[in-house]
């Protein structure tokens, strides 16, 4: 007899997307529902937390109802529902948290508080289909950057992170320093298209014997150098530096992985949070992959960002290893990865 079909509902509320998907076992995506609200903050060169609260209040139920009756699931044939209870803005993690706990009280369904980042990393479950734990993860989002050993399904080993800024942040606050729009990641990628990667030799902080990252030094080198030309009142190029600077971060990030491939004689690594989106990231650490005898897996665009879908699909394997919340399930806006 087929084992029963498992029904995951994800909510996703941590930062500046209102998401809610409906996933069937852990691999098939029945729905994916998404309302961003960066057009909102990007007048503010930011994400402002009260109105990312807000606004999560304003969508969470049309967008679970909208997630459910795209997926043509009934509430009633979910198995359990998966929320992201951190890291992340704690206003804005209490609107899914909150929405969650009330369904799944309502409806007397499990309830499953999910890492965001571990959420992240369990994205590219349905891009390599064939992968398996162990397997290496370069995390870089927003608020984190750090290299991760998935050991198994629910285990999971830090080998190093950022001491300072994480790798989307610093794109961030480049792109700010450069006057691009929110966010900053995809702008620079763009606007580094049409610039030289060598035009400037930006310094790569590689903090030798450790796993560690420190992106803060190259941030303040990037600034200097901007602030050095409009000193002198020399027109500033903007799309070498967009170029040099990314290729800075790019060559630590690959160099410090490959490091970590060769130490632990892993085979696979995957790309996790929202700097995975970068295309360039993905071509060199691809490369730099294969050079040591490894394959890189990334998501698919879409799951790159942020988003529900990865939310259940992590939900799902804590369903099947039974680690349930209850309703004392709180948001919780430092949470590390591997705590749960
Ligand atoms: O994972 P995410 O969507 O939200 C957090 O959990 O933090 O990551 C957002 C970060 C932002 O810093 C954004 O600038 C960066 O991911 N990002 C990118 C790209 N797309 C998003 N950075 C570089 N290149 C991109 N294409
Ligand atoms: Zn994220």
């Amino acid at each position: 007899m087929s084992e029963k079909d498992i029904y995951i509902l994800g909510i996703e509320s941590s930062c500046d997307e209102t998401a809610a998907s409906v996933v069937k076992n852990g691999r098939e995506v029945l729905s994916n529902i998404i309302s961003t609200q960066i057009l909102v903050h990007r007048k503010f060169g930011g994400v402002v937390p009260e109105i990312a609260s807000r606004k999560h209040i304003e969508h969470i139920m049309p967008v679970i109802d909208e997630a459910l009756k795209q997926a043509n699931v009934e509430l009633a044939a979910i198995d359990a529902i998966a929320v992201t209870y951190g890291p992340g803005l704690v206003g804005a993690l209490l609107v899914g948290v909150s929405a969650a706990k009330a369904l799944a009280f309502a409806n007397d369904k499990p309830l499953i508080g999910v890492n965001h980042l571990e959420g992240h990393v369990f994205a590219n479950f349905l891009a390599g289909e064939d992968l398996k734990p162990p397997f290496l993860s370069l995390v870089v989002s927003g608020g984190h950057t750090s290299l991760l050993v998935v050991e198994d399904y629910n285990t999971f080993k830090s080998l190093g992170q950022t001491r300072d800024d994480a790798a989307g942040e610093a794109f961030d606050k480049i792109a700010r320093y450069m006057g691009l729009q929110y966010p900053g990641g995809p702008e620079i990628e763009k606007l580094a298209l049409q610039g030289n990667k060598k035009a400037i030799e930006f310094p790569r902080p590689m903090l030798p014997g450790s796993n560690d990252f420190s992106f803060s030094g190259l941030k303040s080198a990037v600034i200097n150098y901007i602030h050095g030309l409009e000193q002198k009142g020399e027109e500033v190029p903007k799309a070498d530096v967009a170029a040099s600077f990314q290729a800075a971060i790019i060559d630590v990030l690959v160099k410090k992985s490959q490091l970590v491939l060769q130490a632990t004689g892993l085979k696979n690594i995957v790309l996790a949070g929202g700097v995975s989106a970068n295309k360039a990231l993905q071509d060199a650490l691809a490369s730099g992959a294969a050079e040591v005898g490894a394959r890189l897996i990334h998501p698919t665009p879409i799951l790159c960002t942020d988003n529900a879908v990865m939310i259940a699909v992590r939900g799902y394997y804590m369903y099947k290893n039974n680690e349930f919340s209850d309703y004392t399930l709180n948001a919780n806006p430092s949470l590390q990865i591997g705590n749960r």
